[in-house]
């Protein structure tokens, strides 16, 4: 059954960037390109480097670490060191808040 979580007052990224939120202790990364949102686990599933820092390139986002791509649409690993993809949610704003589904 899918999980639901609810973050009020979340911040919103801007177009082609990211923000890191907290969703039950978990953090996950925010990106909106071409005014779409998507969420995936911002920690990379390398050693953990910060996606929500990598440099985007559409829907693609770049480890700042070690340069493994993950497509932020799904949070498939498109290019290693990186194996394994990053965990994905559904997102969608409801007023001020943000609502992550898995
Ligand atoms: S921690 Fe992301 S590529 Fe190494």
């Amino acid at each position: 059954m899918a999980e639901s979580f609810r973050v009020e007052k979340a911040p919103m990224p801007a177009d082609g960037h990211a923000v890191r939120i907290l969703v039950n202790g978990t953090p996950v990364a925010v990106f909106r390109v071409g005014g779409q949102l998507y969420a995936i686990d911002a920690r990379c599933t390398h050693v953990g480097g910060p996606l929500d820092q990598g440099a985007m390139n559409g829907t693609e986002v770049t480890c700042p670490w070690h340069g493994s791509v993950f497509d932020v649409r799904d949070g498939k690993a498109v290019k290693g060191p990186a194996t394994k993809g990053a965990a994905p949610y559904r997102v969608r704003v409801d007023g001020e808040a943000l609502v992550l589904e898995r």
